[in-house]
């Protein structure tokens, strides 16, 4: 097979072991991908106390909740007791709670461990420490934001920053905000709420 060689004035693409080396998709996963912010979940999507739900983020299954005092919380999907998956639906309400299926282990929507069987009579248990992991999140125009590093980069520098630096406006965002912030209040005044 003969091969074309690349015109200097087109840039070569990486070797195809690039694209479909799993080694190399971890890798880029754990060192790049973990470390940034992405665009998970619209605000609007979990419209009432309750409401959550799970979006995969790279190697991670990741639980956004809407809590009782109406804040956005983001979790690692994962049961302190044995490790699985907490949440298996996309997309649900609670009333209260969320209950693991299994041994009963029971979350409030912060993630606290508040129930599990049995627990008062394991006094070695220290529940704080079994609640679940928190994920960071901001919002931001209307939507929440992820970063599954422990110490995510500043979202000011990262996500703002390069979208004011790609729009070269920052005015363009306040006008986005202004349309968002409109379009939100006429969804709250229909009955069924943000669609
Ligand atoms: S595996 Fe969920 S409570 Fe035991």
């Amino acid at each position: 097979m003969t091969t074309t060689p690349v015109a200097p004035s087109l840039i070569a693409t990486l070797p195809g072991r690039y694209y479909t080396d799993p080694e190399l998709f971890r890798t880029e996963q754990e060192r790049i991908f973990a470390h940034m912010w992405f665009c998970a979940v619209r605000s609007a999507d979990l419209a009432k106390p309750g409401a959550f739900r799970t979006v995969q983020a790279g190697r991670e299954n990741v639980l956004v909740t809407r809590t009782r005092t109406g804040a956005v919380k983001a979790f690692l999907n994962v049961r302190r007791h044995r490790g699985a998956r907490l949440c298996t639906e996309a997309v649900r309400e609670v009333r209260r709670n969320l209950q693991c299926p299994y041994h009963a282990w029971t979350y409030d929507l912060d993630g606290r461990l508040i129930a599990a069987p049995n627990l008062t009579r394991m006094p070695d248990v220290d529940r704080s420490a079994y609640g679940l992991v928190e994920v960071a999140l901001r919002e931001w125009l209307g939507y929440a934001w992820l970063c599954l590093a422990d110490e995510p980069p500043s979202f000011e520098e990262t996500v703002i920053g390069a979208a004011v630096e790609r729009l070269g406006d920052a005015a363009a965002i306040d006008r986005y905000r202004t349309l968002f912030h409109t379009w939100l209040a006429e969804q709250l005044r229909e009955p069924g709420g943000p669609a």
